[in-house]
C-alpha cells in the first residue's frame, strides 16, 4: 500500500479497478457537478497562516467527539452499498477505523448489517446513519437494532427526501449487482433495489420508501424511540442548524451529500463558518464532510470551527485498492498530512488551531 503517497493516487487507481456502474454511482455528484467541483476547490481558496518558531515537538492528533476520543479528526462517512467496491465492503471499512481508533459511520443502505458490522468491530466508535421510512416500524427496527448491538450515535441524513438526479445512474440503468442486498432488510426490501423501471433503480427504490412529509417534528419522536444522540446530516444553513438543535439534535454535520442532492448549493467549507456562529452559544458540536482530501483540507476545516471531518470518497476507493488495508493506507495518510501540517503551521495540537489560522485568499489582494 505505500506506493499510494496521497488520496489521489488511491482515487486514480480505484478508478481503474471499479466497474463502470459502480465508478459512475460512487464518483457522480448531481447535475452538472458544479457543487462537487467546487466542494475541493473551495478548500484551495484558502490560505494556512503558519507560526514560525514554536515548540512542535509532541504533535498530538488526539480530539473528542460527543465524548469518545479518537485518534484522528478524520471518521468516515456513511455511503451506501460498500461491497460493490470490495467483497468485505462496510466490515473491512469498519475494521480499518477500529485500528486507527477513528468513527465509522454506518449507511442505513448498507451491504453488510448493522450487527456484522457490530461485530467485527467491537471497539471501533460506530455511528448508524438513518434514513427514515414511510413504514415506521421499518425505521423503529433498524434504530433499535443499532442503539443494541452499540452504536454511539444516530445520524440522521435531513437533506433527502429524495435522491438528487444523477445523470451516469440514469443512463446506466444503476441497480445493486444481483449477488449483493440491502443487509439491514429481509425480503422485498432487501432486494428491491435490484430491479429498474428504466432509470435510476436507486432513485426508485427511495422515491417509493423514503418519507418526504418529514420536518423538524420528527425529532421527537426518534428521541422517544432512542436514547442515543442524534446528529443532524446536511446541513447548509444557519437557520437550520439552529432549528436542528432546537428540536433535541446534538450536533450538527455539514454536508451536502457528496455535492450528490442538488447541484449549486455551496461547498460545506463555504457553509461551515456561519453554522459555526450561530451554535456558538449552544456549544454544539460540528462536523463537516464534502471535498476532504488531504491533511490541509482537514486542518482548514477545523481552524473554521468543525470539530471532526469525515471522508465518504476517500473510503471508496481505499476499500477498492486494498480492502481494509487500503481504508487504513488512506486514513494514514491524511494522518502523516495532518502531523506535518500541525508541526510546520506551527500548532502541534488540535487546540492549538484557533481560527486565524486560516484566511480566504483575498484577505491577500490588497496590492
Ligand atoms: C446514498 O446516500 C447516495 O447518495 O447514493
Amino acid at each position: 500500500m505505500q506506493k499510494y503517497i496521497c488520496v489521489k493516487d488511491l482515487e486514480n487507481a480505484a478508478l481503474e479497478l471499479l466497474p463502470k456502474a459502480t465508478r459512475d454511482y460512487y464518483k457522480s455528484g448531481a447535475t452538472e457537478e458544479q457543487t462537487l467541483a467546487e466542494n475541493s476547490r473551495a478548500f484551495r481558496r484558502l490560505r494556512i497562516r503558519p507560526k514560525c518558531l514554536v515548540n512542535v515537538e509532541c504533535a498530538d492528533m488526539r480530539t473528542k467527539v460527543l465524548g469518545n476520543e479518537v485518534c484522528l479528526p478524520v471518521g468516515i462517512s456513511p455511503s451506501a452499498m460498500q461491497r460493490m467496491a470490495h467483497p468485505e465492503g462496510e466490515v473491512a471499512n469498519v475494521k480499518a477505523a477500529e485500528a486507527e481508533g477513528t468513527v465509522y459511520i454506518l449507511s442505513t443502505i448498507a451491504t453488510s448489517s448493522i450487527e456484522e458490522v457490530a461485530r467485527a468491530a467491537p471497539k471501533a466508535i460506530k455511528w448508524f446513519q438513518l434514513y427514515i421510512y414511510n413504514d415506521r416500524e421499518v425505521t423503529k427496527n433498524l434504530v433499535s437494532r443499532a442503539e443494541q448491538a452499540g452504536y454511539k450515535a444516530l445520524v440522521l441524513t435531513v437533506d433527502t427526501p429524495l435522491f438528487g438526479i444523477r445523470r451516469a445512474d440514469i443512463r446506466n440503468k444503476f441497480t445493486l449487482p444481483p449477488h449483493l442486498k440491502l443487509a439491514n432488510f429481509d425480503g422485498d426490501l432487501s432486494t428491491k433495489i435490484q430491479s429498474t423501471k428504466g432509470g435510476s433503480g436507486l432513485n426508485e427504490y427511495v422515491n417509493g420508501l423514503f418519507d418526504k412529509s418529514l420536518t423538524w417534528d420528527e425529532i421527537k419522536w426518534l428521541k422517544s424511540i432512542t436514547r442515543m444522540p442524534i446528529i443532524a446530516k446536511g446541513i447548509l444553513r444557519s437557520d437550520d442548524a439552529v432549528k436542528a438543535i432546537e428540536a433535541g439534535c446534538s450536533a450538527i454535520l455539514v454536508s451536502n451529500h457528496g455535492a450528490r442532492q442538488l447541484d449549486g448549493v455551496p461547498a460545506t467549507i463555504e457553509a461551515l463558518p456561519e453554522i459555526v456562529e450561530a451554535v456558538k452559544e449552544y456549544n454544539t458540536e460540528v462536523y463537516l464532510d464534502g471535498g476532504v482530501t488531504t491533511g490541509t483540507d482537514v486542518y482548514k476545516a477545523l481552524a473554521l470551527g468543525a470539530r471532526m471531518v469525515f471522508v465518504g470518497r476517500p473510503a471508496l476507493w481505499g476499500l477498492t485498492v486494498g480492502g481494509q488495508s487500503g481504508v487504513q493506507r488512506m486514513l494514514n495518510i491524511f494522518s502523516t498530512e495532518l502531523e506535518y501540517t500541525l508541526q510546520i503551521a506551527g500548532t502541534p495540537t488540535i487546540a492549538d488551531i484557533t481560527r486565524d489560522m486560516v484566511c480566504h485568499e483575498n484577505f491577500y489582494c490588497k496590492l
